[in-house]
């Protein structure tokens, strides 16, 4: 069986030791993505909460660095933003340099402990080395708690349309929207989401960004909200709004209209991809909006098999809004840099399969280190599954049923998975959202993460497995008759 340094991914981001969760205070500047995350640095359960760093040229590669903000006498430091202050709107700049301001909850144990409400708070800290280091600011907190008990995670936007700063915040079962002129004074402008959306837990990690709809001039905000629990397949997830804003109300789209509790607007249908937020000072240039999020879910996440180090980022992906027939949609696939990465490469065309086929096998392609891509043209006849299997009789299977049009991933098979009663009691599903007549999949593998890209990223699934030994074999099987595999592309990913 493997355990620790065998389950630690290749290229997905881990803490060197210790527990992490959230990703947090996201930003680039000169060259260099920032990615600081929840952080506990003694022991591999979450603790008292640290802000871990590490940078990435292409946010594939990472570097840890020193951790970036400690716990303190008013409490952990929890979940957050971080902007790149370019008119110093702050007044921290000093001798020119560009302050870096990171915004986040504190959360004071003692106040928990005491049956208190209102332990949580905004503060904030500034860098003048580039994120490096942080500095608190004496007037903390900026925002007090009004007597909501789970009132956090504040996520900083620059808004230019509007020429201000806007902070969304979760507060129990809503979104608070504030305004800043200099990111130390907030005003709060209004709220949103009572009644609106999956509320099936408490509302945590928001992001507020505005985006180019694909292919078009119009440009619309988007909510990203997570909840926990309450995820499309229990426990965490992530979900999704979108709509206008006029410089302090959200307006939800009128496709949008009354949605519910049941939806399928989510950025991830899979288990594990919780707390995702995007990058804040992408050049606009590219225009792009780049996401990453915590590759685990609250049901399980602080009993997973490993040891000295616990929990993994997603792989970054870029987001794009779409629209088809007055609906909106938000697709996610992997960075483009991810293409710089890939070593040698296995193609086939035109495959019929009328069993069970072996596709690759570990000694084309190390499936603990992969990109692979196919193409289905024929729905009509495909009820198909995929297996990833090992000598060990671990199989982890996922697949598409036509007539439900619904993707599906059974982790239960896959190795270790007695940790936890809720990792692998379901299979996980996913409704098809595009209705192409070709479906096309990215399949991203690394030793203990599976993350599955169908229809250009409208239906995603990401999910963590604990295989008793590599993967060794991709196979296909067809559950109604021929299928017919128009592409299959596998690339090796090194690093
Ligand atoms: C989400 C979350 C946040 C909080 C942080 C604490 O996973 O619960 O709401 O700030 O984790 O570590």
């Amino acid at each position: 069986a493997q355990s620790d340094t065998d389950f630690r991914p290749n290229f997905h981001f881990t803490p060197e030791s210790g527990w992490m969760n959230d990703p947090n205070g996201m930003f680039y500047h000169n060259g260099y993505f920032h990615l600081y995350f929840q952080h506990y640095p003694d022991d591999n359960v979450w603790g008292p909460m640290h802000w871990g760093h590490a940078i990435s040229t292409d946010m594939i590669t990472w570097k840890e660095q020193p951790i970036a903000l400690y716990p303190d006498e008013k409490g952990y430091i929890f979940s957050g933003s971080a902007v790149v202050d370019h008119n110093n709107t702050s007044g921290f700049g000093e001798e020119g340099k560009t302050p870096i301001i990171a915004m986040f909850t504190y959360h004071d144990p003692k106040g928990e402990k005491d049956g208190e409400i209102d332990y949580q708070s905004q503060a904030i800290a500034y860098s003048l080395d580039e994120g490096k280091t942080f500095t608190k600011y004496e007037g903390n907190p900026v925002i007090e708690n009004p007597e909501i008990r789970d009132f956090r995670d504040p996520k900083i936007t620059r808004d230019e349309v509007h020429d201000q700063w806007i902070m969304v915040l979760s507060a129990d079962d809503k979104t608070m929207f504030y305004t800043s002129q200099n990111l130390k004074d907030w005003e709060l402008a209004s709220e949103f989401g009572r009644g609106l959306g999956a509320h099936g837990g408490v509302w945590e990690c928001p992001d507020f960004i505005q985006m180019n709809v694909k292919g078009t001039d119009e440009k619309k905000w988007v909510l990203i909200q997570s909840l926990n629990p309450g995820g499309f397949n229990g426990g965490s997830g992530t979900q999704y709004f979108v709509g206008d804003f006029d410089g302090k109300t959200f307006t939800l789209d009128e496709s949008m209209k009354g949605v519910g509790e049941d939806h399928s607007y989510w950025i991830d249908f899979g288990k594990d991809n919780y707390a995702g937020v995007t990058w804040a000072n992408i050049p606009k240039e590219n225009g792009r909006t780049l996401f990453m999020g915590w590759m685990s879910n609250w049901l399980y996440a602080q009993e997973v098999p490993t040891e000295t180090w616990r929990s993994a980022m997603t792989i970054a992906r870029e987001l794009r809004l779409e629209k088809e027939n007055d609906a909106y949609t938000i697709s996610s696939m992997p960075v483009k840099e991810l293409k710089n990465y890939r070593g040698i490469s296995y193609q086939e065309k035109d495959i019929k399969i009328e069993e069970e086929t072996k596709l690759i096998d570990s000694s084309k392609i190390d499936l603990t280190s992969a990109e692979i891509r196919f193409k289905i043209s024929d729905l009509q006849q495909s009820n198909y599954k995929f297996k990833l299997s090992n000598s060990q009789g671990d199989e982890l299977i996922f697949g598409y049923n036509h007539p439900k049009k619904e993707f599906y991933l059974d982790r239960s098979g896959a190795g270790q998975t007695e940790f936890s009663e809720d990792f692998a009691n379901k299979i996980s599903v996913a409704p098809r959202i595009s209705e192409d007549k070709e479906l096309d999949g990215v399949i991203i593998l690394d030793k203990t993460s599976i993350e599955l890209f169908y229809d250009d990223g409208k239906t995603v699934i990401t999910e963590i497995v604990f295989p008793n030994y590599p993967w060794e074999q991709l196979s296909i099987i067809p559950e109604n008759g021929e299928l017919s595999l128009d592409e299959i592309e596998a690339y090796q990913l090194k690093f």
